[in-house]
C-alpha cells in the first residue's frame, strides 16, 4: 500500500473554474462530422440531418465549448463553401479527403445551439488573411442591412449567430500547415486580423496561436515574437498537447499530467515575460484548444485514396487511457488562474470520447468518463492541492509524484470535490485529506459528511468500450472497504492501483 496526504484550506484558492475548461473540439477530419454529428438518414437524425443519439451524449458529456471547423483542416477553408443552397465539393488536402460542404457554417450553429454548447471558430490564416475573416465575421455576426449579413437571412437565419470566441488560424508554426509562415510574419498577420475583426464586432475574445507543441523547436521564442507584435489586440494563447503510451511505459505515459502542467508553466512565463518587457497591465490568458490522447497510426501519414469522411484516427481507449485523461483534467484545474478554455480534441469518432456507427448506435469510450465526472463536479473555485506523494521514476520526466490531485468547492452549496489519480499499478494508495479548516465558520453548514466515492478502475489496464461491448469500463460508485470515510476532519480513503477518484464532500 502506498500513502499519500494534503490539506484543504479555503482560504487557500487558485482561482475560479471558467466553465470553458470543459470545451471540446469539432473538425472536418475522417469521421468527426460526417456520421458524427452529421448523418442524415439515420435513425435518430433530425430535419437537419443531425445525430439525436450523438447530441445526448455530448449533453451528457457536459461540454460548454465547441471548437470548430479545424484543426489543420481550417488553413485551406473557404467558408463559403458550406453555406446556402449550393454547396461545393471540394479537394481537402491537410486530411487528404474530399469536402462536401454539406455541414457548414449554419449546421454548426444549429448543432451548438443544440448541443447547449458555445461555438469558438477558427478563421483561415493559412491561404487566407483579414478579409476573409472579416467576412465571415460580418456573415455571422452582424445583424442585417449588408449583403454578407443578409445573405445569411437569405440562407435562413435572420438572427446573427454571435459568435464571441475566435481562434486565428491554425498551429501556423507546423511544417505541416497550409500556408504555415514565420512568429513575426504570422505575429503581424493576427494583430491585423485581429484589429480589423475588432472594428467589425468589439466585443470578442481572441486566440492566438502558441506553439503546435511543447518540443517544437521554437517554442517559447515563437509565443514570445508573436505576442510582441499581437499582445495588445488577443485574450488568449493557444497550448496544444497529444500524449500517448510508447514501448510499454505505462509510467511516463501517466506522468503526462504532470507534463502538461509545465508546458501550461512554461507558456505562463513567457506571456508574462513579454507583458513585463511592453509594460502592460493587462494579463495573456491561455487556451488549451487542443489536448488528448493520440496515437498515430501510419496509414494517417501515408498517400491514400481521395475519399470521403475516411475513418482517421479512430483511436479505441482503454483504462490507463482514461486514467491519464483524468491525469489532464487535474493538470488543467490545478492551472485554472490562466487556462480559460481548454478543448478536448475531438468529440466524435477522431481521437474522441464518443464513438458512432454510420447507420448504427453511438457509445462512451474510457475516456469520456473522467471529462463528464470533471465537467460535471469540477465548478467553483479550485483549492490549492500540494500531494505529500511518495514517487515514481519515469525514462520520459524524471521523478513523477504516485498521486495527482486537485479539488474544487462551489461556494453556493460548499460542495467540495477531490479528483485524484492514483498512477501506481502495482499498489493500491491510502490517501488522507486534513479537511479541518473546510468545517469552520463560513466552510459546509453543519459540518461535512463524504456524499459519494466514485471510481474508474479494472483489472485489466488495457479493458475498453466497444461497439459490441461499450459499458465494459466504467465508473463505480464505491462503499464498504475503501470507500472514502471522514472521521475528525481528516478524510481516508484508498485509491485502487491505476485509478480516477471522484470524492465529494458536503453537508
Ligand atoms: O486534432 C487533430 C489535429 O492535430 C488538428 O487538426 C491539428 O490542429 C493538430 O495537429
Amino acid at each position: 500500500m502506498h500513502h499519500a496526504s494534503f490539506t484543504l484550506d479555503p482560504a487557500f484558492s487558485i482561482g475560479a473554474v471558467d466553465p470553458r475548461l470543459f470545451g471540446s473540439f469539432v473538425e472536418h477530419l475522417g469521421r468527426c462530422v460526417y456520421t458524427g454529428v452529421h448523418e442524415p438518414g439515420h435513425p435518430s437524425a433530425d430535419e437537419h440531418g443531425l445525430r439525436r443519439d450523438v447530441l445526448e451524449l455530448v449533453r451528457e458529456l457536459g461540454v460548454t465549448v465547441v471548437r470548430y471547423p479545424g484543426g489543420n483542416f481550417v488553413s485551406g477553408h473557404r467558408w463559403e463553401d458550406g453555406v446556402g443552397p449550393h454547396r461545393r465539393v471540394r479537394l481537402e488536402p491537410a486530411w487528404r479527403s474530399i469536402e462536401t460542404n454539406a455541414f457548414g457554417l449554419g449546421e454548426f450553429a444549429a448543432w451548438a445551439r443544440e448541443a447547449g454548447v458555445e461555438p469558438m471558430m477558427a478563421v483561415n490564416l493559412g491561404t487566407r488573411g483579414v478579409q476573409e475573416a472579416c467576412d465571415l465575421l460580418e456573415y455571422a455576426n452582424h445583424p442585417g442591412g449588408t449583403h454578407l449579413s443578409d445573405l445569411r437571412a437569405e440562407h435562413g437565419a435572420a438572427e446573427p449567430y454571435g459568435i464571441r470566441l475566435w481562434c486565428l488560424g491554425n498551429e501556423m508554426d507546423g511544417s505541416w500547415q497550409i500556408g504555415h509562415r514565420p512568429a513575426a510574419d504570422y505575429g503581424r498577420l493576427a494583430s491585423a486580423t485581429a484589429r480589423a475583426m475588432r472594428m467589425i464586432d468589439p466585443g470578442l475574445e481572441l486566440v492566438v496561436c502558441g506553439s503546435s507543441h511543447h518540443d517544437m523547436p521554437t517554442f517559447g521564442a515563437w509565443e514570445a515574437e508573436v505576442l510582441e507584435a499581437a499582445y495588445d489586440d488577443v485574450d488568449h494563447v493557444s497550448l496544444h498537447a497529444y500524449y500517448r503510451e510508447e514501448d510499454e511505459d505505462p509510467a511516463s505515459f501517466l506522468a503526462s499530467g504532470s507534463a502538461m502542467e509545465a508546458f501550461i508553466e512554461d507558456v505562463v512565463a513567457t506571456c508574462d515575460h513579454v507583458r513585463a518587457k511592453l509594460k502592460r497591465p493587462k494579463r495573456i490568458n491561455l487556451s488549451f484548444d487542443e489536448w488528448n490522447v493520440w496515437y498515430m497510426r501510419p496509414v494517417e501519414e501515408e498517400a491514400r485514396p481521395w475519399e470521403h469522411a475516411p475513418r482517421l484516427l479512430e483511436n479505441v481507449y482503454s483504462l490507463t487511457d482514461a486514467v491519464a485523461v483524468g491525469g489532464m483534467l487535474i493538470a488543467l484545474l490545478r492551472h485554472a488562474d490562466r487556462v480559460k478554455i481548454a478543448c478536448q480534441a475531438q468529440l466524435v469518432n477522431v481521437i474522441a470520447p464518443i464513438m458512432t456507427e454510420p447507420g448504427g448506435p453511438a457509445w462512451r469510450q474510457t475516456i469520456f468518463y473522467p471529462f463528464a465526472q470533471a465537467a460535471r463536479y469540477g465548478r467553483g473555485e479550485v483549492l490549492r492541492v500540494e500531494p505529500v506523494s511518495p514517487v515514481a521514476e519515469t525514462a520520459k520526466y524524471g521523478e513523477a509524484p504516485l498521486l495527482h490531485a486537485t479539488a474544487v468547492r462551489d461556494g453556493e452549496s460548499g460542495t467540495i470535490t477531490v479528483f485524484a489519480v492514483n498512477r501506481a499499478l502495482d499498489a493500491p494508495m491510502e490517501l488522507t485529506v486534513d479537511v479541518r479548516a473546510l468545517n469552520a465558520p463560513g466552510g459546509a453548514p453543519g459540518g461535512l459528511r463524504v456524499l459519494s466515492h466514485e471510481v474508474l478502475a479494472d483489472d485489466d489496464r488495457h479493458a475498453e468500450n466497444t461497439r459490441e461491448n461499450p459499458d465494459r469500463v466504467r465508473p463505480r460508485t464505491l462503499d464498504g472497504a475503501g470507500a472514502a470515510t471522514l472521521d475528525g476532519g481528516r478524510l481516508r480513503a484508498v485509491l485502487p492501483p491505476l485509478s480516477w477518484n471522484v470524492i465529494r464532500l458536503g453537508s
